[in-house]
């Protein structure tokens, strides 16, 4: 697009705009902006500041700026979206998107299948860009920045989404407790926003494997969350592989001793910390390898909340509030060490994971609806600890991200080094919305497998450290810049609205 001199500073990458062709209209990001002159001799010998007359006349044709348009989405004359197979004519006029366009795009909020939800607005423009949430649950999904970019300020708005309008069942690893009750708003100390559990008291529970943490906080746990060794099966060990750097012989030796003591096997080791070499002969383990898992793994009898003995199943509970659509945010307090964090998360994913699998199984049978399994969306933050290439390959992290799913559990990967990530599993990943980044392998980590990846690239590069974004992917009908929606009393209020559309407060007197 030729851009008039004066009007330059104007226009920015990532601004969304629409070309109107002859047969259709082509919608389009900026993805690159750059000066020209008709004419070489022109920057030899520029108009001096006494010259304003020959800088107007040059303005007028000679010197004038290129925008670089990526058209992404064509919408023909009787208003149908279709992929851009071809381009605008010469001299065809460029507008900015009206907000019309953007909800022809992107859907309403107001739709009555409840399926969309704003995340933000286009660059400069009073508009709202939704997300269409069902799609976003039928793949895993990612949400990528590096630090301060409002990821997890995102990610919570998202899940208000889908808790909202009832589109999933969640179950958040909440690793610095700032989803359930408040959370800290940057900036000025005394800021706290709301939390998931405060907005939805009705469908979200809290599971705290630091129940006092989680009253200091003002709140109170739904359920104290504690594990039982025999909870804990040698794939649990193998998935923290990154933190023990054990041997393989290691975990050939928890094996041996699974093989043997069945569930019990984890307390069975610990007991034996005087009589390592004769357990080791015992069970046909290297004396040496159990010495070292024996060593790695007595770090687990620290966690207060792993117990011995019988005790009621919280993984049960948690699968009766998930039955019954309740989400489920796992707060971990003051443990806060990645090994506990990957632990927790590994145990209790890995066991839903099953049950989800049962329970897909029953329905495939029974072809009744009502055994449908509700789709579960998993949250964990600092994903590539679970998904580097070597973990993705051993974790149910890995699986549940490759089967795409089959069993309807999809994960929500919130993470500040995505090239951490294995490469497949990033090419799995349905929806991404992406925050500034710097390093280049991030950047380039989160377009592989997306189309016109170097326009992209430049977008990226321009957008603001904080609350911009770009969104692309299944869940979006074209990849979009946005502002970030706020977080705020707006939003909260716009979260009290129950599906009717009014407010719960005019709907009590409406009946009254
Ligand atoms: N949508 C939003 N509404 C209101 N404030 C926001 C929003 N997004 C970001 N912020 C502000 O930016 C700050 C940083 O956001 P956030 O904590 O989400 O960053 P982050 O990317 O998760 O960082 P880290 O990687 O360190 O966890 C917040 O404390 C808040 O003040
Ligand atoms: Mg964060």
């Amino acid at each position: 697009m030729r851009v008039r001199s004066d009007q330059v500073e104007n226009l920015k990458t990532g601004k969304f705009v629409s070309i109107h062709g002859e047969k259709q209209r082509f919608f389009c990001l900026i993805t690159n902006l750059s000066l020209a002159v008709t004419h070489p001799d022109i920057l030899l010998f520029p108009p001096t500041e006494d010259e304003p007359l020959l800088k107007e006349l040059l303005g007028k044709k000679d010197i004038y700026a290129t925008a670089t348009l990526r058209p992404m989405l064509a919408v023909q004359k009787d208003g149908t979206l279709s992929p851009v197979k071809t381009i605008p004519p010469h001299f065809a006029p460029v507008t900015e998107a009206t907000r019309q366009d953007i909800a022809t795009i992107f859907g309403d909020e107001n739709d009555v299948s409840k399926k969309y939800f704003t995340i933000g607005s286009p660059l400069d423009m009073d508009a709202s860009v939704c997300i269409d949430l069902e799609r976003l649950t039928e793949r895993s999904n990612g949400i990528f920045g590096k630090t301060g970019t409002g990821k997890t300020f995102l990610t919570r708005l998202v899940l208000a989404g889908l808790i909202h309008q009832d589109k999933a069942v969640n179950v958040i690893f909440d690793m610095h407790s700032e989803y359930g009750l408040q959370a800290r708003k940057e900036g000025n100390n005394q800021a706290f926003v709301k939390g998931l559990k405060t907005l939805f008291p009705e469908k979200v529970v809290i599971f705290s494997l630091d129940p006092a943490s989680t009253r200091r906080r003002g709140g109170q746990a739904d359920v104290d969350l504690t594990l039982s060794y025999s909870s804990i099966a040698v794939e649990d060990i193998i998935s923290l592989d990154t933190e023990l750097r054990l041997n393989p012989t290691a975990y050939e030796a928890a094996y041996l001793i699974a093989a043997k003591y069945k569930k019990n096997w984890l307390e069975v080791l610990l007991s034996h910390g005087d009589n390592l070499k004769e357990f080791a002969n015992n069970v046909g383990a290297h004396p040496e390898s159990i010495a070292a898992l024996y060593r790695k793994l007595k770090a687990i009898e620290r966690l207060p909340f792993i117990t011995s003995g019988i005790q009621t199943d919280v993984i049960t509970q948690m699968m009766e509030y998930i039955d019954s659509g309740k989400s489920i945010i796992i707060e971990f307090g003051n443990f806060t060490s990645t090994f506990c964090y990957l632990l927790i998360a590994n145990i209790i994913t890995r066991r839903l994971h099953t049950l989800y699998i049962k329970k897909t199984e029953q329905f495939l049978g029974s072809q009744r609806s009502v055994d449908e399994p509700k789709k579960l969306m998993i949250t964990i933050e600092e994903a590539h600890k679970f998904l580097n290439p070597i973990a993705a390959k051993q974790t149910i992290f890995g699986t549940i991200a490759r089967e795409m799913r089959k069993y309807y559990v999809s994960l929500l990967v919130v993470d500040q080094r995505p090239s951490g990530i294995d490469a497949e599993i990033l090419s799995q990943i349905g929806t991404k919305i992406v925050a500034q980044l710097n390093d280049e392998k991030d950047i380039a980590a989160t377009l592989t497998g997306v189309n016109n990846a170097s326009q992209l690239r430049t977008v990226l590069g321009g957008l603001e450290s904080k609350k911009q974004v770009i969104v692309l992917g299944h869940a979006v009908a074209m990849p979009v810049v946005i502002q970030t929606r706020e977080y705020d009393e707006k939003f909260y209020t716009a979260m009290m609205h129950t599906m009717a559309g009014k407010p719960v407060k005019q709907l009590i007197e409406d009946i009254f």
